[in-house]
C-alpha cells in the first residue's frame, strides 16, 4: 500500500522500538492522544544497551528490525523510541522507508527555553552525547548556554532494573550525577536524553535540586505522529477499535522478559509477548 492515500478503514498500526523497556515511556504519552490506535512494541533486549554498540550496528539493526515487523504488520507509522537510535540513524530510517518515521531527539531546543540560570545538563547513552548530531542541536538551539554533557549506560540498566521491579538505591544516583552535583551552580534544565529516564524521573529529582527541569521528548513525540497519522488515516481517534490488538516482541526469550509480561499486561494493556528474531 502507497502511503499517499488515506487508508480509512482499517485500525492504525504504530510500531515503537527500542533496546528495552525505555521506548514505553513515549508509549505512554503518545496512547494518551490515540488510545485506540494498534501498538506494536518492539524490544530489542538482544541487543540491549545500544549506547554501546557501533554506529553500523544500530543502523543495521533497526533496519532489520522494522523490515521483520513489516513482514507481520502493515505499519501507519514508525516511532523510533530510543534517542541513541535516533540521533543514529533517524535520517538513514526516513529515506529507506515509505512508512513516515519519527524519532526521539534530546530536547535540547525546549532545555533553553527553560533554562533560567543559563545552565543545561544533557543526560544520555555514551552514543548519544558523543555523536555529531548532537553537537549539531546544541549548536543551533542552545549556543549562548553552558551545555553539562553526561554519558552513561548505569542509568540505562537501572531503568530496566526498576521495571522488573528491584530496588533503587539513591546513593547510585547520586554517584552517576556526581560531576553536576560537586558544581557550584547545577544545571536547572536538564534534558533527560534516553527515554530509559523517563521512568527514572522520582529518583533523579530526589537527587537534583527540585527547581531543576527535568526534560524529554514524549509531549512532542505524540504530538507529531499525531499529525502525521492525520494525513494518512482518515480518523486515527476512532474510538471503534479494540486496543486488544496491542503486542510486544522481544528480540530474545529470557527469564527477566518472560517477567515482564504480567507488567506488560497489567500496567500498560500489551496482551500478548512473542519472540521475533531478527
Ligand atoms: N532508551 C534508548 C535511548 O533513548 C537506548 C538505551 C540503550 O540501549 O543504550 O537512548
Amino acid at each position: 500500500m502507497t502511503y499517499f492515500f488515506k487508508n480509512i478503514y482499517k485500525q492504525p498500526i504504530i510500531l515503537i522500538l527500542d533496546s528495552g523497556v525505555g521506548g514505553l515511556s513515549i508509549y505512554t504519552a503518545i496512547r494518551k492522544m490515540l488510545p485506540y490506535v494498534c501498538y506494536i512494541y518492539f524490544l530489542d533486549n538482544q541487543a540491549f544497551p545500544y549506547g554501546e554498540h557501533s554506529e553500523t550496528f544500530i543502523i543495521n539493526r533497526v533496519i532489520s528490525i522494522i523490515k521483520v515487523v513489516q513482514s507481520r504488520h502493515q505499519l501507519d507509522l514508525i516511532i523510533i523510541g530510543c534517542n541513541t537510535a535516533s540521533v543514529v540513524a533517524l535520517k538513514i530510517l526516513q529515506n529507506y522507508f515509505i512508512c513516515p518515521v519519527v524519532g526521539v531527539i534530546p530536547a535540547i531546543k525546549l532545555a533553553s527555553k527553560l533554562t533560567r540560570n543559563g545552565i543545561i545538563g544533557v543526560l544520555a547513552t555514551h552514543r548519544t552525547v558523543n555523536h555529531s548530531y548532537t553537537w549539531s542541536l546544541i549548536k543551533r538551539f542552545a549556543n549562548k548556554y553552558k551545555v553539562m554533557l553526561l554519558g552513561t549506560s548505569e542509568l540505562v540498566n537501572l531503568a530496566e532494573s526498576k521495571m522488573y521491579g528491584k530496588k533503587m538505591p539513591i546513593s547510585i544516583f547520586r554517584d552517576i550525577l556526581n560531576p553536576w552535583l560537586e558544581m557550584k551552580q547545577l544545571p536547572d534544565a536538564i534534558v533527560l536524553g534516553c527515554t530509559h529516564f523517563s521512568l527514572l524521573k522520582k529518583e533523579l529529582i530526589s537527587v537534583l535540586s527540585s527547581n531543576s527541569y527535568l526534560i524529554d521528548s514524549r509531549r512532542s513525540v505524540a504530538k507529531h505522529s499525531l499529525r502525521l497519522l492525520r494525513k494518512n488515516i482518515n480518523d486515527p481517534i476512532n474510538n471503534s477499535y479494540s486496543f486488544r490488538t496491542n503486542k510486544v516482541y522481544c528480540s530474545m526469550s529470557t527469564t527477566e522478559v518472560i517477567k515482564l509480561k504480567s507488567i506488560l499486561s497489567s500496567h500498560y494493556d500489551f496482551f500478548s509477548l512473542e519472540v521475533l528474531s531478527v
